[in-house]
């Protein structure tokens, strides 16, 4: 039905099984100089991958503009991730979107750093929309209005997003895990990328830090063709419908939503986020962008 289903929520189509995904669960073995990169699809996950790509080659752009982003941080939950994470000496970088649950439980005993990127969640919405239609790895949805309901059933890839930020949320505390949001990187990036420096225990010169931003910004990841996915196989990206690197702003879902949907949207969110702390989501206080 478009998805491959793993204990309960869906996966995509291409480069998964379910008995792959349990051997991941199973055997995969964190070290605590890993850096682990944790999202809900569309999160502006890439945009990370850019920065601290940028951060360990201290603003140098050669390894960006030489290898392909999913080979730099590979995607621990796909076959190819997996095959090429196992084994590789050294520290190492690693992309996933699986829900906490569901995830090797050697990373809880490990000291690898985990940062965790969270966006306003109607943008992830509108973000996947264009997304999906363009991509023939999940479902494909026939209208905006039909993933609005898919997305607030959590009956799209990676299932809930308010479960899976209520899962990696209760890493919150820990010395290792960091959360991020793709707003307040949006807002002040400079401020954000010196957070994530701190954090990865990273000093850049200033003429280091201009360099990862310059060449992290939207523009220079569009025109990067091994940042903006054209050099993915044709038949899992369709370009012309729709671009990976889109609009690259908070709050276009205004653009988007009916003002029933973003009611309906309120009402939920309210309902499913009340006990969490509100810092989570600074978004909601920056009049809702
Ligand atoms: P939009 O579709 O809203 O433009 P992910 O990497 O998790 O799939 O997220 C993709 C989203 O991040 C897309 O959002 C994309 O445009 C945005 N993005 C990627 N690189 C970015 C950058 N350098 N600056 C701002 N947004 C970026």
């Amino acid at each position: 039905d478009g998805y491959v289903w793993f204990e309960g929520i869906p996966f995509p189509v291409v480069d998964f099984t379910p008995e792959h995904m349990r051997e991941v669960q199973e055997n995969f073995v964190f070290k605590d100089e890993d850096v682990l990169i944790l999202s809900f699809p569309k999160s502006g996950t890439n945009w990370l991958i850019e920065i601290l790509s940028l951060i360990y080659s201290k603003g140098d752009p050669k390894w960006i503009q030489s290898v392909p982003i999913w080979e730099r941080s590979p995607w621990l939950e796909t076959m190819y991730g997996y095959k090429t994470l196992k084994d590789k000496e050294g520290p190492r970088f690693m992309t996933s979107h699986v829900p906490i649950h569901l995830f090797p439980k050697s990373l809880f005993k490990s000291k690898a750093k985990v940062i965790y990127i969270i966006r306003n969640p109607r943008d992830i919405l509108v973000s996947g929309y264009f997304f999906w239609i363009t991509s023939n790895f999940v479902k494909k949805p026939e209208s905006l209005e039909q993933y609005f309901e898919w997305f607030i059933q959590g009956k799209v890839v990676f299932g809930s997003w308010f479960d899976h930020v209520r899962g990696w949320i209760s890493m919150q505390g820990k010395e290792n895990f960091l959360i991020l949001s793709y707003e307040e990187l949006k807002r002040d990036t400079r401020s954000a990328v010196q957070k994530l420096c701190q954090f990865l225990g990273k000093k850049l010169e200033p003429e280091e830090l201009n360099s990862v931003l310059q060449n992290s910004s939207f523009q220079a990841m569009k025109e990067n063709k091994m940042s903006n996915y054209s050099m993915l196989r044709g038949w899992l990206l369709d370009q012309k419908n729709g671009s990976f690197m889109r609009k690259g702003i908070s709050g276009d879902w205004k653009n988007y939503f009916t003002v029933a949907q973003a009611e309906v949207f309120d009402k939920i969110f309210q309902e499913k986020t009340a006990d969490l702390p509100r810092e989570l989501f600074p978004w909601e206080e920056w009049s809702n962008t």
